[in-house]
This record gives C-alpha cells, sequence and structure tokens, in this order.
C-alpha cells in the first residue's frame, strides 16, 4: 500500500481538516462567549437557536474532529518522540475509533 491508498495518507488528511475546523471554530466560540459581557438578549437567542437538532448533529461533527484531532495528535507525537513501532495502521484505527466514540458519547447526552 503507498501512497494516497494507505491509512496514514487519509490519518494526515483528517489531522489536517480537523485542526482547521477546530482553527476557525474557535474565534466564533470566542465572540458568542463575549455577547455574556454586553448583549445579553443575543446571546439568549442564539441559546434557543441552537437547541435545534442540525446544530446538535453539526457540534458531535465537531466533537468528532476534535477527538480525532486529540487522538491522531497524540500518535503522531508518539510517532516523533518515541522509538518506532509497528502497527500503525491499527494505532490510526484506534484513534478513528476513539473519535467515533466521544462522539457517540456526546449525542447520546445531547439528545
Ligand atoms: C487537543 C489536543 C491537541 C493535540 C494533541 C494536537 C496535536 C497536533 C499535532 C501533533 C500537530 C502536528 C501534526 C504534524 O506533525 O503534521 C497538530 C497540528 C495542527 N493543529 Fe493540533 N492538537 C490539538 C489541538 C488543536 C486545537 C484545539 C486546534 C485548533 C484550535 C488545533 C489546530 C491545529 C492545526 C491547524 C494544525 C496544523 C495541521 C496541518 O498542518 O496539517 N490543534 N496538532
Amino acid at each position: 500500500m503507498s501512497g494516497r491508498s494507505h491509512p496514514a495518507y487519509w490519518a494526515f488528511v483528517v489531522h489536517r481538516a480537523s485542526g482547521l475546523a477546530l482553527a476557525a471554530f474557535v474565534p466564533l466560540h470566542l465572540y458568542v462567549l463575549s455577547l455574556a459581557l454586553e448583549q445579553t438578549a443575543t446571546l439568549d437567542r442564539f441559546l434557543a437557536w441552537s437547541t435545534a437538532p442540525w446544530v446538535k448533529l453539526a457540534e458531535t461533527v465537531l466533537v468528532v474532529a476534535l477527538a480525532a484531532h486529540l487522538a491522531g495528535g497524540l500518535r503522531l507525537l508518539a510517532v516523533e518522540f518515541l522509538p518506532w513501532r509497528e502497527g500503525q495502521t491499527a494505532l490510526i484505527a484506534l484513534a478513528g475509533a476513539v473519535a467515533v466514540a466521544a462522539g457517540l458519547f456526546f449525542l447520546l447526552n445531547a439528545l
């Protein structure tokens, strides 16, 4: 297996896409939090809007992205700083499983 068919390529794609999605989310999140200071009516409207099912779904995607980025990032740090070990594909699958499990836990609590 090589190039784009290798799981490590898709691990890279997921890591980059999730990193960029998280970076885009943080300023929006801080902006909404800032509404609590002087625009409480706007914040209340936003919070009411955020209970819509598709927003919960979008939040679940974000939780999966964060969990995938965290688990995949720990794998990359291990590759970089620990002695090389075989079984990278299994570790990529484990990172994916952790991310999906985190999303399911979130969804079950959100319902
Ligand atoms: C939760 C703990 C996190 C861990 C363990 C982690 C780990 C990592 C690692 C190891 C890399 C380098 C990947 C490489 O060597 O190619 C990386 C890249 C990156 N991270 Fe994180 N990260 C975390 C959280 C975040 C958060 C919260 C954000 C955004 C707000 C973020 C945004 C990014 C971006 C944009 C990149 C560059 C991706 C790329 O160049 O492909 N990370 N992260």
